[in-house]
Order: structure tokens, then sequence, then C-alpha cells
């Protein structure tokens, strides 16, 4: 049964825009009085509304009063949002001036969630993660990654990636799972990180492929994680296996995003410490550069150099990091809206970070654009003009979130 949907006052295609460097907002393609034809999980066609009625009269009319802008659904590449527990104490005595090794003593860090995340069960981890992504959804977002790394031993990781496969059943957003078992090496494993890392990728890669778990493996290149030298045979057996990579790189300290695009990963995340060497790595390379303005807000920190890196002509696409420790918000528009005024990004900059750009960090071809084919995933906010999405900095939520072709709430 194919279903028309308009009239809407303005819809971002978001067609014709190339996957790297900068972008202006007159290059966006925008329709006015259109309408979006779908049959089943898929887009038919966009176009406009008058036409899509005397061309397709059979097609069940979903007919909208008032404004609306049209555009694809949100896609967040990079999250870690199944966890246990909170850090509210690791966010107080950070703003109290307290360091990153001082909370780590006071029981604080990336350690505390692990011990909360362990307490879960499986079950109960699935559940505060479809609570997490139907929060998501509610924004608008469609697509999310979410990220193992808080069980950090085989069991606990295989624990956290069937609770995600779970949650996968229970939400209508989609959730793309990624094994960061390279997260740090746990406090009650006895070896090396050498050793740790070896023992995860023999025990825990071959069944990630026979359960069909994750096809993305992540990790966190940092002085407090591990160096590229460790890393290096950890990300070649996981190639070998056929894994897609992706790197936590260049949060604090360089090393990661050149460990990125010599491993040929789909995308290097956080950036932050970037410089020009790295800027110039990542822009020639194949690599997608993720920028995560949830953690610079969270941490206080400085933002990833997005203007140089499009400028540069670098892809770059925009994550929430939702986490429980360095970025506890989880609104993935709010961030790309404050990342805009600090970096000085045009919308259609912005709106391609979460959205194509966004979808090919993840590998995903299906999704980000408004185009016939593509999965029916879109969301329609209350306004006539798109620039007001960005605007209102994470304060305008959409009326309406369409997933493979159902309104979802509706
Ligand atoms: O992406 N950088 C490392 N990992 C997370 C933080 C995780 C945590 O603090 O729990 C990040 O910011
Ligand atoms: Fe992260």
């Amino acid at each position: 049964m194919k279903k028309l949907i308009g009239p809407i006052t303005q819809v971002l295609t978001m067609e014709r825009l190339p996957l790297k460097g900068a972008l202006k907002d007159e290059q966006l393609e925008i329709l006015e009085n259109a309408g979006i034809l779908i049959e089943g999980e898929k887009i038919l066609e966009v176009g406009s509304w008058q036409s899509l009625k005397k061309e397709f009269p059979q097609a069940e009319l979903f007919e909208l009063e008032g404004n609306f802008v049209a555009m694809p659904g949100l896609i967040d590449c990079h999250t870690h949002s199944c966890f246990g527990g909170s850090r509210a104490g690791d966010f107080a005595m950070r703003n109290a001036g307290k360091t990153y090794l001082e909370i780590a003593q006071a029981g604080g860090g990336i350690w505390d969630t692990v011990t909360q995340t362990r307490k879960l069960r499986l079950e109960e981890l699935a559940e505060k993660t479809v609570l997490n992504a139907n929060r998501h959804l509610s924004d608008g977002v469609t697509t999310i990654e979410v990220k193992s790394g808080y069980g950090l031993s085989v069991e606990e990781e295989l624990k956290m990636l069937r609770a995600i496969q779970l949650a996968n059943q229970s939400t209508p957003a989609d959730l793309i799972s990624t094994c960061l078992a390279a997260h740090m090496k746990p406090r009650d494993y006895e070896g090396t990180n050498s050793e740790y890392l070896q023992h995860i990728s023999s025990e825990l890669f071959p069944i990630l492929k026979t359960e069909k778990l994750t096809n993305r493996i992540d990790a966190f290149v940092e002085k407090s994680a591990f160096s590229p030298e460790e890393i290096a045979p950890y990300f070649k057996k996981a190639r070998e296996m056929g894994f897609d990579l992706t790197v936590h790189a260049d949060q604090f300290t360089t090393g990661g995003s050149k460990v990125a695009v010599e491993f040929g990963a789909l995308s290097a995340d956080h950036l932050e410490a970037s410089t020009a060497s790295e800027i110039w790595l990542l822009t020639t390379s194949n690599t997608i550069s993720v920028a995560l303005p949830g953690a610079s807000i969270g941490l206080g920190c400085t933002f990833t150099p997005a203007r140089k890196l499009l400028d540069q002509g670098g892809a770059l696409a925009i994550a929430s990091d939702w986490n429980p420790g360095s970025a506890p918000m989880g609104d993935l528009l709010a961030q790309a809206s404050i990342l805009a005024t600090f970096e000085k990004l045009s919308a259609a900059e912005v709106l391609a970070g979460i959205t194509f750009r966004a979808a090919a960090a993840l590998g995903l071809e299906d999704r980000g654009k408004l185009k016939a084919g593509l999965l029916a995933d879109f969301v329609l906010f209350p306004t006539a003009d798109y620039r007001e999405i960005l605007y209102h900095q994470g304060k305008m939520k959409p009326e309406m979130v369409w997933k493979i072709g159902s309104l979802e709430g509706g």
C-alpha cells in the first residue's frame, strides 16, 4: 500500500551534496509544498504534493495541516547509551576542580560505570537501553549506534552486546552495535594491556561472529587507555576477521587518528586534540571524522576542529557520545547546534553531519537522505523555515517521527 504524506512546507532532501568538504546553505535541495510517497519501509518518491497526488490517486493520503519541515531521520553514529548507574558524582567533582586521576581515585571514572553495569542482568540493561533509545527516537534520532565497553571481560561484553541486540528488538529505532572491549584494561585483569587485547580478540571476536552480535570494533587510543602500538595487532586481527573499525582518537593526546587512517577505519571520533598533521591525515583519507560536542560540553573542553576539517575537504559527522561520564546530556540536535555556533558551521554542514555523513560513518547506504529507494525514515518539525531547527538549539522537537514507513507514537 502506497502512502502519501504532505503537503510539507519544506522538504530537505539532503540530495546532491558531496560526502566531503564544506557546504553552503544554498547547496541544500529544498522542495517546497512537497509530498513524500512511501511504500512499506521505503521511499518511493519525493516531489511536488500536487503532482504526486495526481500521479498516485490510489495512494492513501496522510494530510498535514499547518507548516512543517521534513528532513531525513537523524543518525547518531557514536553513543554509549547502554550502561548502568550514574556519574553525577564525577560531574560535581570535575566542576569542583578535581582532576581525572583524583576522580578515578575517589571511585569515579569509566571503572565506576563498569561496576554499575556488571551489576545489572541482561534484561535490565536491555530495558535501560530501550528507554534511552526511545528518548532519542522522540528527538528524531531513528538510527543509533550503541557501544559496549562497560563490561570489559568476555562474559560481560557479551552481556552488553546481547542486551543491545535484545533492546534493538524492543525499540522502533535501529540500534547499530559496536564492541568497545578496548575501552580500558579492566582493573581485575591480571596482565598487560597487550595480553588483555590478545585475550579479547581470541576469545570474544569469534563469538561476536557466530552470534552475529556486531560487525564493528572500536578502541580507545589514548595515554590512559591503549597506545597505537598495543592496538595495532588487535585491529589487524579484527580486520582479518572482516570487522569494520572505528577509533576513539585524539581526545586528549594524539595518535589515534593515525591508527584509524592506517587501518582504514570507517571513522575517527573525538579529535579534540588533533593538530594540523592529524587534520591533514584525516582529510586526505576515506575515514570519516566524527565530532562529539557532547563530550566537550560535558567535560568543559575544547571542541573538535570541525571548521578546519571541513575547509580542508574532510567528511564530518556529528554524534552525541551519550555516556554517563563525559556526555550525559544525550541530545544530538542541541549539541550539533552548539557546535555550529562555536565552530561556525553552516546549517547544511550540521544537517549533513547528523544524516548522510553519519550514515557513512556507520557504513550504511540505505539512509540519511530523502530519496527513492532509501528507508522511509524522516522527521517533521513544526516550522515553515528549516533554519529554525538549529536556531532553537535543540528546544524545537520534531512533531512527527517516521521510522521505516510508520509514524511513531501515531
Ligand atoms: O567517548 N573517551 C572514552 N570513552 C567515553 C567516555 C566514557 C566514560 O567516561 O564512561 C567517551 O567520551
Ligand atoms: Fe565515546
